[in-house]
């Protein structure tokens, strides 16, 4: 009898599986804790602040009603983030995650003999997903740990259908400027789709977040991939975003799921969003804990990569046997060799505590390493 894999499409069967971290419960048990209260997950990029209090009532009140199917036309939500956009309700289609919305472009652009161009240390679900479509991956090299955004222009041939730009990039924290991208958006050629990936730049102040939408508003082959997973601190909830001229946003409908979003998330969300308090507060926790880590880093001789947002590489050696140890001491990082990095581990921002608590376990570990 034939094995499963034999009988899977030998494109999907080679796929490399995204590699989630351990729920903390179970790094506990390992290193034998009897609670899970100990342990710090700095792991995934999520807001360390928690969802906002305004989303937590809205979720509350939304319980009630989940024998309800959501309104898979997520109405009301679309059009208190097209007012705060400014853009039209028809140009947002909310998804399950931003993952969804790179998914969903897949479904609609991609296909065996298209190609994607993204930078090679960039967000990996783009080349998981462009796989999955059976469409090939034209990694670019970086600039030290910036997009090179000329260099992609280089790369483009006359299959690319989507060049990828997570701005700022993942698993970097860098950002490329509003000058950089309008240089690349005057060169980038007509038969691509520019995504846009912008799952962390409204961790930004305002006047420094690059003005993308101006192209979705001049009808360019734009997409903006946004979420509140991040700066809303909505993570577990699965709910994002796409930004995008009026018809690219209708062939996305096309392959979505009738109720893609839950009840849940739209409740949450809409309350986030008017919860600006919420939003500066962890803005204000970004910029101070950036500086801390700059700070302590730099006194321990820790290399860094300069981050503008809720996560920072260090520079530790071997990763991977860092990971290892700072776990057995209660805190949870990302190793990099996933992403080629393999002397690097990330960091995700965390409260004030938990970011002394790591840095002391990292310092203790870098030491015993030798
Ligand atoms: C660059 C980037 N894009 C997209 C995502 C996906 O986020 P979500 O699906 O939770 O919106 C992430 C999550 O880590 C990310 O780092």
């Amino acid at each position: 009898m034939p094995s499963f894999s034999e009988l899977a499409d030998p494109a999907i069967a080679q796929l490399a599986v995204y590699e989630p971290g351990k729920p903390i419960g179970e790094v506990a048990r390992e290193i034998g804790l009897a609670s899970a209260d100990a342990i710090i997950k700095l792991a995934s990029n999520e807001n360390a602040l928690g969802p906002s209090p305004l989303a937590l009532e809205a979720m509350r009140a939304a319980a009630a009603q989940m024998h309800v199917y959501p309104d898979g036309g997520a109405f009301y939500l679309r059009q208190a983030l097209a007012e705060q956009l400014g853009v039209e309700p028809g140009q947002l289609l909310m998804t399950n995650g931003s993952n969804e919305g790179i998914e969903l472009m897949a479904h609609v652009f991609l296909g065996p003999g298209t190609n994607i161009v993204m930078s090679e240390r960039a967000f990996v679900v783009y080349r998981l997903i462009a796989a999955g479509a059976r469409a090939e991956t034209i990694a670019v090299p970086m600039q030290g740990f910036t997009h090179d955004l000329k260099r992609m222009l280089r790369a483009i041939t006359p299959e690319t259908k989507i060049v990828f730009v997570a701005n700022p990039n993942n698993p970097t924290g860098t950002l490329v400027d509003e000058k950089a991208i309008a240089r690349f958006m005057k060169d980038v050629p007509e038969h691509v789709v520019v995504a846009f990936d912008e799952a962390y730049v409204e961790l930004l102040p305002p006047d420094q977040q690059p003005d993308t939408l101006q192209y979705v508003r001049e009808g360019r082959n734009v997409v903006l991939l946004r979420t509140f997973s991040k700066t809303y601190g909505l993570a577990g909830l699965r709910i994002g975003y796409a930004v995008a001229p009026e018809a690219c946003v209708n062939l996305l409908h096309r392959v979505r799921q009738p109720f893609n979003v839950n009840a849940m998330a739209l409740a949450a969300a809409q309350a986030a969003l008017r919860d600006e308090a919420h939003v500066e507060q962890t803005r204000k926790l970004v910029r101070d804990e950036l500086a801390f880590y700059a700070d302590s880093l730099a006194q321990a001789r820790i290399a860094y990569v300069p981050s503008v947002a809720n996560f920072l590489l260090a520079k530790v050696g071997d990763g991977r046997k860092v990971f290892e140890a700072m776990q057995r001491e209660g805190v949870i990082v990302r190793p990099m060799d996933g992403y080629g990095l393999p002397e690097y581990v990330r960091i995700t921002l965390g409260t004030r505590p938990q970011n002394e608590k790591c840095m002391a376990a990292l310092v203790k570990v870098l030491r015993e390493a030798g």
